[in-house]
């Protein structure tokens, strides 16, 4: 088969993000512009402002992506870009941006789920192996997907209410720690106990519950605070994240031994949790299952992971017609 060459898109939250990616695993040019500095002063994402920036930078991202990769769009078979799920104003800077693309240059047009994106994020690192299940923790999400193919996703457990990447960037704040907090607490917790204890939320199956956790945290450190007690943050850091740690891991892998899988893949930025990472590399070596957490840029938002994802869709002939809509939720 010929090489297939796609410029792929995505503006789902706060990075305006292009890529050109050739047969779904060389990355040729991975062009990413972070809002995170415009965002940091009120404590998240703002979706307007989010909006705002991405037509502001999304036809330079576009020709920095070109230029690195020393393409034109003539070099380019296909444009793929994120349809959902995101925010609808930020997703619609993209779609409309790759429509235009798609339309003057005559290229067809691929609408790519961002979840799918994060999974193959790891497929430009090692070829995905089938089955596999893929834990995918964000800021925006907390899933559980068991893939017995390309494309195939089973989506066996997800959050209930906040996403852990949320719910670290709450307890942050807290804290007093900047946005997006979840480095932040990440490195605190080296630095501390688990001494406060909190709840480990456990639910029936594979679902997750954060925002009770968040919860004790906020009126455990309200009621020491009464009592004229101080908390050293890396104590709150520490026993958070041994919470958080100790849910995603036991329910990551009970789902692995209860699907029979070996393969595991973790994305999304809270993959970059130094705790996380070592909890489940020591459990995956114990329990013989071949652990993937993919390079940091390619664990939070990024094009070449919606890229990778779309030549797999281009393969299937699956297309969007220029009435492609953003969709701020979307089923995998
Ligand atoms: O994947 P991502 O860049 O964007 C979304 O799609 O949400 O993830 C960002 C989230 C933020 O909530 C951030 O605090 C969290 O990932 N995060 C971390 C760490 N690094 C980033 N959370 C815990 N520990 C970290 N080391
Ligand atoms: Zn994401």
């Amino acid at each position: 088969m010929n090489d297939i060459t796609i410029l792929a898109v995505e503006t789902s939250c706060d990075e305006t993000a292009v890529s050109i990616v050739r047969n779904g695993r060389e990355v040729l040019s991975n062009s990413v512009n972070s809002q995170i500095e415009s965002h940091k002063r009120f404590g998240g994402v703002v979706p307007e402002v989010a909006s705002r920036h991405h037509v502001e930078n999304i036809t330079t991202v576009i020709d920095d992506a070109l230029t690195e990769a020393e393409m034109t769009m003539e070099d380019i078979d296909a444009v793929a870009v994120t349809e959902g799920p995101g925010l609808i104003g930020a997703l619609l800077v993209g779609i409309n941006a790759a429509k235009a693309l798609a339309l003057s240059h005559q290229k067809p047009l691929i609408p790519v789920h961002h979840i799918a994106g994060h999974i193959y994020a790891n497929h430009i690192v090692a070829p995905l192996q089938f089955p596999l299940l893929a834990l995918i923790v964000s800021g925006g999400h907390t899933e559980l997907v068991v893939m017995k193919n390309h494309l195939e996703f089973e989506v066996i457990g997800e959050t209930r209410d906040d996403a852990v990447g949320e719910a670290y960037d709450k307890v942050a704040r807290t804290i007093n720690l900047p946005y997006p907090g979840g480095p932040h607490v990440d490195r605190l917790a080296a630095e501390g106990e688990d001494t406060l204890k909190f709840p480990r939320p456990i639910l029936e199956g594979y679902d997750f519950s954060f925002s009770g956790l968040k919860s004790a945290v906020i009126n455990t450190l309200h009621n020491k605070q009464q009592k004229g007690e101080t908390v050293p943050p890396e104590e709150v850091a520490a026993s958070f994240q041994a919470s958080v740690v100790d849910v995603l891991s036991l329910k990551t892998f009970g789902a692995l031994n209860d699907y029979h899988i070996s393969e595991l893949i973790v994305c999304g930025g809270v993959a970059a949790n130094r705790g996380l990472r070592t909890r489940l590399s020591e459990m995956a070596a114990e329990a013989d299952i071949n652990l993937h957490i993919p390079p940091l840029q390619l664990c939070t938002d990024n094009a070449a992971m919606i890229g990778a994802a779309a030549y797999y869709y281009y393969t299937k002939n699956i297309r969007a017609e220029l009435d492609l809509n953003g969709k701020s939720t979307l089923d995998l």
